[in-house]
């Protein structure tokens, strides 16, 4: 099966099977019957945070049921929908319902499945912070499991199906979102955004379209301009080398790592200060708008895209002594 138009870098690939799949309950059917014959699946998703560098050698895996059910209408709302639902769409869809909470995460591509996996996060909020529980089918034991946010071991852009990605199958998520809630600001540029428009006490939609805004400016719209978001994670490194780093660089980004004794940097701004800022070779590029987010400017290969995130991850370790580690799940090539 044809994989340039499955993921958003745009980039050829083959598959030696993709199935499609909208009734969850039909996997361990099809799992365990002789066209994956007990082989696991890779799930594809929106295709947002993947690099093919080779053909990948599993068969592919897409959900595609799409409801959305209020399964507790208490003080919290609890929301099911199922993976195969666009991200973005299910945002939307839970602000016309009045909830809250996934403002801040508007506009990212994918599925609701897929959130989960890498615990999407921006603007100061991650998803984990609203998932009440994650529904898997897990092919090498035939189980039905129901995890719970405590189960999943939710780290930054990391989780327990990110540590062992062929393990499960993500069928459905659970989300418990609130009706109020102070809207979350603090992240750089977030609050002028908003204040910048005049409003002084934004309702959710009104963050969510501020978000909108940001991104839509910042990030290249991968229908126009092949990319999977932000190619690198922010490096979590010890709080005396990001002392030091700021000491030495003292525009650089600081973070909190998520405990006293590591601080997160800015990986865009390492790479920016190394120079790759709107680079290109061949086809493969840094966008002109965010140093994070490599494009394909047309035919690139995903080996050209990979190599130049090779050169420069060791343009960054040399001069900054961090190792940056890729984003997306990079299928075909070991980082
Ligand atoms: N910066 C530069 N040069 C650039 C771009 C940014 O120096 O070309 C510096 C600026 O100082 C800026 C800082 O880097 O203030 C941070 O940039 P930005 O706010 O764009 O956030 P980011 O760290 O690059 C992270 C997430 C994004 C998320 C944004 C907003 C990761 C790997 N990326 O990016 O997530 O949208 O924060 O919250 O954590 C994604 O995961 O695909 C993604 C886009």
């Amino acid at each position: 099966a044809p994989l340039q138009a499955r993921n958003t870098f745009g980039v050829a690939a083959s598959a030696p099977l993709l199935a499609e799949v909208q009734d969850a309950s039909a996997l361990p059917g099809l799992l365990s019957g002789p066209e994956f014959a007990g082989r696991s699946p890779l799930v594809l998703g929106g295709g947002s945070n993947l690099l093919f560098v080779a053909d990948p050698v599993q068969p592919l895996l897409a959900l595609t049921g799409r409801n959305i059910r209020v399964v507790d209408d208490g003080d919290l709302a609890i929301v099911r929908a199922d993976a195969g639902v666009q991200w973005h769409a299910f945002v939307l869809d839970t602000l016309d319902r009045g909830l809250c909470g996934l403002e801040n995460l508007a506009l990212i591509p994918g599925t609701v499945g897929a959130a989960p996996i890498q615990n999407i996060g921006a603007y100061g909020v991650e998803v984990r912070e609203f998932v009440h529980a994650v529904e898997a089918f897990e092919p090498a034991t035939s189980r039905w499991l129901r995890l719970d946010a405590d189960a999943c071991a939710f780290g930054y852009r990391d989780s327990l199906f990110k540590q062992d990605p062929d393990r499960f199958v993500v069928t459905a998520v659970e989300f418990a979102l609130p009706r109020q809630r102070a809207p979350r600001l603090d992240y750089a540029g977030l609050g002028d955004e908003i204040a910048a428009s005049g409003i002084t006490a934004p309702t959710s939609r009104q963050v969510a379209d501020a978000v909108i805004a940001i991104r839509r400016r910042k990030l290249p719209d991968p229908a126009v301009l092949g990319n999977a978001g932000s190619f690198f994670k922010n490096p979590i490194v010890p709080a005396g080398q990001a002392l030091a780093l700021a000491d030495a660089h003292p525009r650089l980004p600081v973070f909190g790592g998520g405990d006293d004794a590591t601080r997160k940097l800015s990986a865009a701004w390492l790479i920016d200060a190394c120079g790759w800022k709107g680079h290109r070779d061949g086809d493969a590029g840094v966008a002109a708008s965010h140093a994070l987010v490599l494009v394909n400017h047309g035919a690139a290969s995903g080996r050209q895209l990979f190599d130049l995130a090779r050169r420069i991850a060791g343009s960054v370790h040399e001069r900054f002594d961090i190792a940056l580690e890729p984003e997306p799940r990079v299928v075909g090539a070991r980082w």
